[in-house]
């Protein structure tokens, strides 16, 4: 989604701008811009559609002068189309204040406050709610206002909706204000010169301190130093963290896309979650989780947006099956807005990547006024989520850079499985049980490494999907979520529409799309005590004469009749016990949307329209 970058005294501020918005590509955008404040004073604006590529020719062809402060951006179109007009900056006057702004997030009050400022003379340029904010700030410092910060303070007042945003004045060289509500922003605190950005990763290489803003947080940053307000107006210091954003800077270390390195690095990831949140002796999980109180839970929401999701359908299975405890998992866009009854002894849990997706976090504050417990799962524990949370969970998946999530997929669901296996420790629930699936999550990280070198059987495959419009995936008890997750992959990186049921829903609904052109991915495990079951909705598929795909173990391929396995492709898996099925029957759907997108020429890791950290709802 949208990216900030900000710079106050540096020499090289365009160049600064440019790289940190290169390195916020892989969040998803469709325009760039970029603006500097040159040395008599004036904004100097370029901007451009499509990559980021463009802008910088557009620099090249129209070369800005030099200057020591600027301000950029990506943009993920929401009001208003991809165009030039459109893209960030925008600028605003009133008088004799002149400013540019770059921000994340919507101000939904936009229709009025234009019809206002429109009323004071403001002329807009762009569809954007973007446009009003300079206006709104200028109009502050035009009537009373004194400093931007206290323009800003003002102005914010008067905004509906999430933001973060940076402003940046005529005539004020380096000095930059910035401020946020709902969306992320940091200071990185340089030496000499200072920054602000949507993501610390922008800023990799420039500085290794930040400070993460709070809500509605006001900060000013000039060569001197950073000031900050609160919400109130009033000064408040903030924790500088140190990062070691080092690691996060490493390329596709020699693989063709960050996707399929990511895909290669789960074993990885999956170890290191192993070594760090189990006991060596015993194996027992130790999450850090001493901020809750897990005898005393009773039931459990869980909430999160798209991939993250099925990681926690998958973790319901688990709570369920292991810790007995009852457990809705509900998409967060729809749980935060139906004001759910909360029970005394509920714990909520946020499952997120990037712990900054709008609606998961809107969820999470929603849960926590309610006085529920929260635990998140994410991978950056610097994130909104993780500062909100009693307890947090370090997915230690390292940065994923492809917008298709499948590393932190992975992750989540070991966590999930461990989370659910400490759970019931704390239950009192069978230890025999318990620690047979931490037997068998030992065993993962081989299992995958075999899974990802298995890649003949799903080329041959991909040649067959090649002029597919349209796929069904099918999958029982804790491989439905994988079905689920499969179909998306292929949507979002090889734009094959792919629909994904339980399998016996199979019957009501779908099996009316079964035709001979139609692909039906079925997952099925040996060992999960449903195979028989999974085998009847494939008879009811290969009597409509559909495309039968079916991955499963080679105890499940021995108990097919042989007529019936001709007719299928098969995607052999090796026989895992069934705690870890999922994570094991997610590689090959991984793999399979990879080639089929690689084979089609898709854009793998940055797809169309899609945004990597989804902080609009
Ligand atoms: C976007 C991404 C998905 C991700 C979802 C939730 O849609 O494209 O890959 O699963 O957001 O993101 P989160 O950071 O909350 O896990």
């Amino acid at each position: 989604m949208c990216g900030i970058v900000g710079v106050v005294s540096n020499p090289s501020a365009k160049d600064i701008v440019l790289t940190g918005l290169q390195r916020l590509e892989y969040r998803g955008y469709d325009s760039a811009g970029i603006a500097t404040l040159n040395s008599s004073g004036s904004i100097e604006l370029r901007r451009a559609v499509g990559k980021l590529q463009a802008l910088v020719t557009e620099t090249e062809t129209n070369p800005l002068q030099s200057a020591t402060t600027g301000i950029g951006h990506t943009r993920w179109a929401t009001h208003g189309a991809p165009t030039t007009a459109n893209a960030h900056p925008h600028i605003g006057h009133m008088g004799k204040h002149k400013l540019a702004v770059v921000h994340n997030g919507i101000i939904e009050n936009y229709q009025e406050l234009r019809a206002e400022l429109g009323q004071l003379g403001a002329t807009f340029h762009s569809q954007t709610d973007t446009e009003t904010i300079p206006y709104v700030i200028a109009t502050a410092l035009e009537r009373s206002a004194e400093t931007l910060p206290q323009a800003v303070h003002a102005a914010t007042q008067k905004f509906r909706g999430s933001f973060a945003f940076v402003v940046m004045q005529e005539d004020q060289p380096d000095v930059l204000t910035g401020t946020r509500r709902g969306a992320p922003l940091c200071v990185g605190v340089g030496e000499g010169a200072n920054y602000l950005a949507s993501d610390p990763l922008a800023l990799a290489g420039l500085t290794s301190k930040f400070i993460f803003l709070e809500d509605d947080d006001i900060a000013t940053i000039t060569p001197k130093g950073v000031s900050i307000l609160d919400g109130k107006g009033k000064p408040v210091d903030r924790p500088v963290k140190v990062l070691d954003l080092t690691t996060d800077l490493a390329g596709k270390n020699g693989f063709k896309h960050f996707m399929l390195k990511e895909i290669h690095e789960q074993p990885a990831v999956v170890s290191r979650l192993l070594q760090s949140y189990t006991n060596p002796v015993d194996l027992s999980p130790v999450l850090p989780l001493q901020g809750l109180n897990l005898a005393g839970i009773t039931h459990i929401n869980i909430i999160a947006c798209g991939t993250a999701y099925y990681a926690s359908l998958i973790g319901k299975h688990y709570i369920e099956q292991f810790a007995r405890i009852p457990v809705n998992v509900e998409v967060a866009s729809e749980f935060r807005y139906r004001n759910p009854p909360y029970q005394k002894g509920g714990l909520f849990i946020a499952v997120s990547q990037s712990g900054e997706t709008a609606d998961t976090l809107a969820a999470l504050e929603h849960a926590k006024a309610a006085g529920q417990n929260i635990l998140v799962f994410t991978n950056v524990t610097t994130s909104s989520m993780a500062r909100a949370a009693d307890a947090v969970v370090d997915l230690m998946a390292g940065r994923e850079i492809a917008v298709a999530s499948t590393k932190a997929f992975m992750a989540m669901s070991v966590a999930l499985g461990l989370f659910a296996l400490q759970l019931a420790g704390a239950k009192g629930q069978a230890a025999a049980e318990i620690l047979e699936a931490s037997r068998a999550l030992r065993t993962l990280p081989a299992f995958l490494s075999s899974q990802i070198a298995t890649t003949k059987p799903l080329e041959e495959l991909t040649e067959k999907l090649l002029e597919t419009g349209s796929m069904l995936y099918l999958g029982r008890g804790s491989l439905a979520p994988i079905a689920f997750e499969g179909a998306l992959k292929i949507k979002e990186i090889a734009y094959i529409h792919a629909e994904a049921y339980a399998s016996g829903e199979m019957k009501h609904g779908p099996i009316a799309l079964v035709d001979k052109s139609l692909p039906v991915v079925n997952l099925a495990t040996s060992t999960d005590g449903l195979f028989e079951k999974t085998v009847s909705n494939l008879k009811e598929v290969e009597a409509r004469h559909g495309q039968i795909i079916l991955v499963t173990d080679a105890e499940g391929i021995a108990k097919l009749d042989s007529a019936s396995r001709d007719k299928m492709h098969l995607i052999t898996v090796p026989t895992v016990p069934a705690f870890i099925a999922p994570m094991v029957f997610t590689v090959p759907l991984q793999l399979l949307a990879y080639l089929t997108a690689t084979a089609k020429g898709t854009d793998v890791d940055q797809p169309r329209n899609l945004a990597k950290s989804v902080t609009v709802e």
